[in-house]
């Protein structure tokens, strides 16, 4: 499952919904997971990313039905959700993330009928390559689809982090939904989030791989200090303005004035990080451009140095893969990625060391710990497509 294409995904999908439901679906909605190069915790601080598509995707097949009743399939946890359009309440977290995307189309559109869905991944959840995105732009896309309505990509990004900030009590930005949405497969997406706009960079990067390490540690971001981080930023913004007595927005936070708060020391890290994090992703469009390879796998080190450090979100096992991937040959750089607290890292390998370096990583890693990493092998993707 893990390796299968797009289209063999969505066609094994549509069977399954016959299976399941006695008819043919009537529209059928792809969405990658991603990976981020670097840029993280940007978003929600309205700073810079570049992540792109991974060819790993979440498929959503669904008929509009005549009465008022909800069917969900999902063919991974081989479970389904009955319930009708008045009763989208649930205290299960994958039931919060399917029945939210009804209630938002609900509450934007005011729908009078049901639906059968089915849903169908091969996005590992939980650890960082944003399964649940990926579920949000691929049911809502279906749902538009299904009762009609235009297929706006911004829309669809709006409704999706709805879902997460009202159902699931989470304060994530925009950035794993973007990239699902608009992600080209040749050329990592720059996001501007304070103007709610993008670029594509180009590429010229050769002879290297990235590799994909999935320390196996688990950490779903509602269970994770994820909303800390979100608050401790606003604070230090509030606390910036009042000592500046200024009112600039988090986007126009230098490390230069950050000074004014270094007493607060928590506060001053937090910023700290966003504001050479967003640096970085700038710089790292110029290395991309420019082939510049030891300039990205310093910006990777420097990018991990301050999430470890100064935004506090790796944890023990993550710590030691880098530490691991550092005294390898051919090893140009490596973060973690994503929200953090556990998850994967992302490092950039030259390709003919490659091999090498995940066997000895593996290995290294296998005689600290007690449980195997993974590497995930991943291609890029296009983002969100109506296959039907
Ligand atoms: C998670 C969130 C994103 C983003 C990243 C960190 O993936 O869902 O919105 O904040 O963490 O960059």
């Amino acid at each position: 499952m893990d390796r299968i294409s797009k289209y063999n995904l969505a066609e094994v999908a549509q069977r399954e919904f016959k299976e399941q439901f006695n008819a043919k679906g009537n529209a059928v909605v792809i969405a990658p997971g991603r990976i981020n190069f670097i840029g993280e915790h940007t978003d929600y601080n309205l700073g810079f990313a570049m992540p792109i598509g991974i060819n790993r995707w979440i498929c959503t097949v669904a008929k509009k039905r005549t009465d008022k009743k909800i069917n969900i399939y999902s063919s991974n946890f081989n479970e389904t959700i009955s319930t009708t359009l008045s009763d989208l309440e649930s205290l299960d977290l994958w039931e919060k993330y399917t029945l939210g995307c009804i209630q938002v189309i609900k509450d934007e559109f005011n729908i009078q009928n049901g639906a059968d869905i089915l849903i169908k991944g091969n996005i590992p959840i939980g650890f960082g390559f944003s399964s649940s995105a990926a579920l949000e732009v691929s049911l809502i896309g279906a749902l538009l689809h299904i009762y009609d309505f235009k297929i706006d990509f911004y829309l669809i990004l709006k409704l999706s982090n709805r879902v997460e900030n009202n159902y699931l009590q989470i304060q994530s930005g925009v950035l794993d939904q973007y990239a699902s949405i608009f992600s080209k497969k040749s050329q990592p997406l720059i996001i501007d989030f304070y103007n709610l706009n993008h670029s594509y960079c180009n590429m010229n990067i050769e002879g290297v791989s990235w590799v994909i390490i999935n320390s196996m540690v688990k950490r779903e971001l509602v269970e994770s200090k994820y909303n800390e981080r979100v608050d401790e930023c606003k604070l230090g913004l509030k606390k910036l303005n009042q000592t500046l007595s200024k009112s600039i927005s988090m986007n126009e936070i230098t490390v230069e004035l950050l000074e004014s708060i270094k007493s607060d020391k928590t506060l001053y890290n937090r910023l700290y990080h966003v504001a050479s994090e967003n640096k970085r992703v700038l710089l790292m469009k110029g290395c991309f451009e420019k082939g510049d390879l030891i300039g990205a796998g310093n910006l990777l080190n420097n990018s991990h140095e301050s999430l470890s450090k100064y935004y506090e979100v790796s944890c023990n096992e993550i710590e030691a893969i880098i530490k691991l991937s550092n005294k390898q040959e051919g090893f140009y750089g490596g973060r973690i990625m994503g929200g953090g607290f556990g998850g994967c890292t992302i490092n950039l390998v030259d390709s003919s060391k490659r091999d090498l370096f995940i066997k000895n990583v593996t290995s290294d890693f296998l005689s600290l710990y007690n449980h195997k990493i993974k590497i995930e092998t991943i291609d890029f993707s296009d983002g969100f497509e109506v296959l039907h």
